[in-house]
């Protein structure tokens, strides 16, 4: 970890009032040096509101300079299946939720019109929505490493406080801060993956399905959550 990563990890802790962080100095002698011990990422009992809590008026990030509304997540705190997006685009910046624009709509029309095709009673509310980074990224572009990290830290403990049978992870973005791999979706695509032992299967996001020419892509989308579906409530 470079001084300037372990610097912005420490700042992150401390704004989450978790404190402090140093071991006390090594008595004079000892052999042990005095390092950072950080707590858990994911404190004993964690909870969805107090996660929100944490997070407050958060300015942890640029990101922040830009939004209207944090988009923390949607659903069920007791889902068993868990989809990540990217971040918010400007309709969930304006509403506060994950998902309710074009590519939202498509999403929850995926979720439903699967799960009903496959005999599974299930809603867009029984999953839980959500993203890798809270506030809208300018003009809809990718997150920054250092965005991701710093946001990620609270991706990571709504799902250990979920804890799902299984992960959906939506497009690039999302495979990378759960997997930390170096294919491309198109490789990773389909197939079940792990973050701290849970199951995480990767698709395709639905923005990219929504041009036209990936009907292709619609279909492979259609059967990665087909195999999730069946694997979360067979
Ligand atoms: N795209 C995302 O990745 N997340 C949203 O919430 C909406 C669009």
């Amino acid at each position: 970890m470079s001084p300037e990563q372990l610097r912005q990890y420490l700042e992150f802790y401390r704004d989450l009032g978790i404190g402090p962080l140093y071991r006390q100095p090594a008595p004079q002698g000892a052999e042990e040096p005095a390092t950072a011990e950080l707590p858990g990422l994911a404190p004993a009992g964690d909870t969805l509101p107090a996660i929100l809590q944490d997070i407050g008026d958060c300015k942890r990030c640029r990101l922040h300079e830009g939004r209207h509304k944090i988009v923390f997540g949607d659903g069920s705190e007791r889902a068993r299946l868990v989809f990540v997006g990217e971040g918010p685009g400007a309709d969930e910046d304006a509403q506060g939720l994950p998902f309710v624009g074009r590519a939202g709509q498509l999403l929850t029309q995926m979720i439903e019109g699967t799960a009903k095709k496959e005999g599974i009673p299930l809603q867009r509310s029984d999953v839980y929505i959500c993203n890798v980074v809270k506030c809208r990224p300018p003009e809809n572009r990718a997150p920054e490493p250092d965005e991701m990290e710093i946001c990620g830290q609270f991706l990571f403990r709504q799902l250990a406080a979920i804890r799902p049978k299984a992960i959906c992870a939506l497009g690039a973005t999302a495979a990378k801060a759960l997997l930390a791999r170096k294919e491309g979706v198109t490789r990773m695509r389909g197939n079940w993956f792990k973050w701290n032992d849970i199951p995480v299967m990767v698709t395709y996001h639905p923005s990219y399905l929504l041009r036209a020419y990936n009907q292709n892509a619609k279909r492979e989308a259609w059967e990665d959550l087909k195999k999730t579906l069946h694997y979360v409530y067979d």
